[in-house]
C-alpha cells in the first residue's frame, strides 16, 4: 500500500479577511526557537480587512499609481559601472520574469477569465515597479510596456526596499527616492546615486516578500520562505543567500577596488529560460542549463529494499525511500504545481520482458495521469512529489485562480517517504529480476505548454535524474 503524505495548503473559501488570521496563527510565538532573522514578523493589523471582493491592495496592488516610474533607471544603466552584477542578473529569471512566455500565456488566460480586473495579480512580484508606477492597468498589454517595468524583477525592485510589511505578496516597501540599498559598510562614493547599508535584503523575509504567493481566494501557491522558516536551516540563523547567491571577489562597481564576498546574481533555481532571444548566446544558455543540473546535484537520495528471494506467482513488495537532502525547504518547492518530480520504476524479467513499470512517458511526453491525451490514468500507481490542483468536485484544474484546493506531495527539508510498490512475478521468467529506480524532475510538462499553444518550446524540456538505484530479486520457480 502506497500512502504518500498529503498536505492540504489551504482550503476553498478562505478569503483574505481570513488569511492574515490563518497565516499569523501557523508562527510560533514567544514558546519556540528564538527567530533568527533580524526582520520582526509583523503584527496582524487591528486595521479592518479590505472586503473580499476588493481585490486592490494598497502596498502592492494600488488602483492609483503609488511610484513615479520615472524615479526608476533600467536595470541596463545600472550595469555600465555594476558590469558583473548587471551580466549575471540578466541570465537570470529574476530578469525573465516578464518576457517569460509561459508567465504571458498564463496572464493572458488570467485576463480572459476575469476580464482584467485583476490584471495586476500576477504582475505585483513579477514587475513591482510597473504595477506601483501605474503602467500594468486593466486588460494592459506587454507590447505597451515600457523597459522598467519588462526589466521584471530588476535591480531597484531589490535595492529601493526599505522595510518588509508581510512575507508574502509582494508584501515591502518600495521607497522611490531610496539611495541604493546594500551590503557595504563603506561604500566608494558614486556620481551616480547615495548608498546606504542594510541587512535586509540579505534576510530570508525579504525573499519570502515575492516568493511567498497567496492567490486572491486564498489559498496558497508558493510557500518557500514559510517552509525554510521552520527548516532546520532557517532554525539555525541560515539565509536563502547561502545556496542562491554564492560569493566571488572582485570589484563592486567598475574601476574600483576588489572586495571579497561579492553576492552572485544569476539566482540559479530550477528552471532555465525558454526560447533563443533571452540569453545572449547559446553558450550562455548551455552555462546556465549547466548551473541548474549543479545545483539539482545530491538534492534527494533514494534506497530500495526487497525480499533476495521470491517464487513465481507472488507480489515483489519494493519499497522505495526519497529522502530530501536540502535542509532549508522542500523539494521540489516554489511553483510545485508547474514543476513535476516523480519516480520511475521498470521491472523486467532474465528474458528481457518488462514486468511492471511506473513513471514511464506516453509518446506525447506526458506521465500517464489525469492529463495525459493518449494513456490518462493509465499508471495507477504513479509516485509524484509535486503538487496538483482540484476544483471543489476534485478535478484538477490547470490554472490557480480555478482552484479550491492544493495539494502537495513535496518532501519537507530532510524528510523522507518511502513508498512500497507491489511488483507481480506471475508471468516472470524463472531466473533474476532486475528493478531500476530514478527519481526525475523536469520544470514544465509538455501538456502545459500545449495548453498554452507553446509547443515551439516542447524541445527544450530537459528530464534531469535526481538519483538513480538498481535492485535484483531472484524469482524461483513456482512449486
Ligand atoms: C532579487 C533581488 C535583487 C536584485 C534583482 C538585484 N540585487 Fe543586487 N543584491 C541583492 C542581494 C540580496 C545582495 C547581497 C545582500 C547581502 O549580502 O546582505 C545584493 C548585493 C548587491 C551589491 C553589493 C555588491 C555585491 O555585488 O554583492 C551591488 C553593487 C548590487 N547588488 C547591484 C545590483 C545591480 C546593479 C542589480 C541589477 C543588475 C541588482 N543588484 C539586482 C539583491 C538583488
Ligand atoms: C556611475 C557608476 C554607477 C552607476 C551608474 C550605478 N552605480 Fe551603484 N555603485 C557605484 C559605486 C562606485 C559603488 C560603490 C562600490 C564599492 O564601494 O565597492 C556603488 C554601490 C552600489 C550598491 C551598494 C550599496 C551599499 O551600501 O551596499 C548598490 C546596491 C548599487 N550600487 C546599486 C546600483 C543600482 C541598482 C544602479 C542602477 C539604478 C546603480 N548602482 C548604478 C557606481 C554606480
Ligand atoms: C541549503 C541550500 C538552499 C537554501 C538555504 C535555499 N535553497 Fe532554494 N533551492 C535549493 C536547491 C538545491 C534547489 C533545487 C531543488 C528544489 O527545487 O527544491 C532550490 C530551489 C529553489 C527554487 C526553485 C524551486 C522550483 O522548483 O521552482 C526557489 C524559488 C528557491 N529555491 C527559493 C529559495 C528561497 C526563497 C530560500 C530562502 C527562504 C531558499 N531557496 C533557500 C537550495 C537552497
Ligand atoms: C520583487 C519580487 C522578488 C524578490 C524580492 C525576490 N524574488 Fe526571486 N523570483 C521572483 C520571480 C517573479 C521569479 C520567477 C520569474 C520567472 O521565472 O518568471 C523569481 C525567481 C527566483 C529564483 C529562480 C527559481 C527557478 O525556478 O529557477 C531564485 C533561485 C530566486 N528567485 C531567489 C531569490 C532570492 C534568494 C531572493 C532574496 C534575496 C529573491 N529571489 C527575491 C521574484 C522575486
Ligand atoms: C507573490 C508574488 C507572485 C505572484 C503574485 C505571482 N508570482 Fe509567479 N512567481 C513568483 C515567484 C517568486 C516565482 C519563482 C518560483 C519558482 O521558480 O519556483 C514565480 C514563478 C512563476 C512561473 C514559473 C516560471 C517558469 O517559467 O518556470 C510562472 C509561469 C508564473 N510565476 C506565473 C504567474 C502567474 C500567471 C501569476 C498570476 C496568476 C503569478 N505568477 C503570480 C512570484 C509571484
Amino acid at each position: 500500500m502506497r500512502a504518500p503524505r498529503r498536505l492540504t495548503w489551504a482550503r476553498a473559501g478562505a478569503l483574505w479577511a481570513g488569511l492574515s488570521a490563518t497565516w499569523f496563527a501557523g508562527c510560533p510565538t514567544g514558546t519556540g526557537p528564538a527567530e533568527p532573522e533580524p526582520v520582526a514578523e509583523p503584527e496582524p493589523s487591528a486595521e479592518p480587512e479590505p472586503a473580499p471582493d476588493d481585490f486592490h491592495d494598497p502596498l502592492s496592488t494600488p488602483e492609483e499609481p503609488t511610484v513615479l516610474l520615472s524615479n526608476f533607471t533600467p536595470a541596463e544603466t545600472c550595469g555600465n559601472c555594476h558590469v558583473e552584477q548587471h551580466a549575471q542578473w540578466r541570465h537570470s529569471t529574476h530578469a525573465y520574469a516578464m518576457v517569460d512566455p509561459v508567465f504571458r500565456a498564463l496572464v493572458h488566460e488570467r485576463q480572459v477569465a476575469f476580464a482584467g480586473a485583476q490584471d495586476q495579480f500576477c504582475t505585483q512580484c513579477h514587475s513591482t515597479i510597473g504595477t506601483r508606477g501605474g503602467e500594468v492597468v486593466d486588460n494592459f498589454s506587454f507590447d505597451n510596456l515600457g523597459p522598467v517595468a519588462l526589466d521584471g524583477v530588476t535591480c531597484e525592485a531589490c535595492h529601493k526596499v526599505t522595510e518588509v510589511v508581510r512575507p508574502y505578496n509582494a508584501g515591502h516597501q518600495l521607497e522611490q527616492y531610496s539611495p541604493m540599498r546594500g551590503p557595504l559598510a563603506d561604500p566608494y562614493p558614486s556620481e551616480f546615486h547615495a548608498s546606504v547599508e542594510t541587512d535586509l535584503l540579505g534576510t530570508a523575509p525579504f525573499c519570502g516578500s515575492c516568493h511567498d504567493v497567496i492567490e486572491v481566494s486564498g489559498l496558497t501557491l508558493e510557500r518557500p520562505y514559510a517552509e525554510f522558516k521552520e527548516s532546520p536551516r532557517g532554525l539555525d540563523g541560515g539565509r536563502c543567500l547561502d545556496c542562491h547567491m554564492p560569493t566571488y571577489d572582485g570589484p563592486a562597481a567598475k574601476d574600483q577596488p576588489a572586495r571579497t564576498g561579492l553576492r552572485d546574481h544569476s539566482f540559479i533555481g530550477v528552471d532555465t529560460p525558454l526560447g533563443d532571444n533571452f540569453f545572449a548566446t547559446p553558450d550562455d544558455k548551455a552555462a546556465h542549463r549547466a548551473r541548474v543540473e549543479a545545483l539539482l546535484t545530491d538534492v534527494c537520495s533514494l534506497s530500495l529494499q526487497t525480499a533476495d528471494t521470491v517464487s513465481q506467482g507472488t507480489v515483489i513488495d519494493l519499497f522505495a525511500t526519497v529522502k530530501n537532502e536540502i535542509d532549508a525547504h522542500n523539494l521540489p518547492t516554489g511553483t510545485t504545481f508547474i514543476r513535476q518530480m516523480w519516480l520511475e520504476v521498470i521491472a523486467t524479467d532474465d528474458t528481457g520482458q518488462v514486468l511492471f513499470e511506473t513513471g514511464t512517458l506516453d509518446a506525447n511526453g506526458d506521465l500517464r495521469d489525469f492529463w495525459s491525451e493518449l494513456d490518462k490514468y493509465g499508471d495507477n500507481d504513479l509516485v509524484s512529489y509535486s503538487s496538483r490542483l482540484i476544483d471543489l468536485l476534485g478535478t484538477p484544474v490547470l490554472f490557480p485562480w480555478d482552484a479550491t484546493e492544493h495539494q502537495s506531495t513535496s518532501l519537507s527539508p530532510l524528510y523522507e517517504r518511502t513508498s512500497t510498490l507491489f511488483i507481480p512475478t506471475a508471468e516472470a521468467a524463472p531466473g533474476l529480476v532486475t528493478i531500476s529506480v530514478r527519481v526525475l524532475f523536469r520544470s514544465h510538462p509538455p501538456y502545459l505548454l500545449r495548453a498554452l499553444a507553446l509547443d515551439e518550446y516542447l524541445d527544450e524540456l530537459v528530464v534531469h535524474e535526481l538519483a538513480s538505484a538498481e535492485t535484483e530479486v531472484l524469482v524461483t520457480a513456482a512449486p
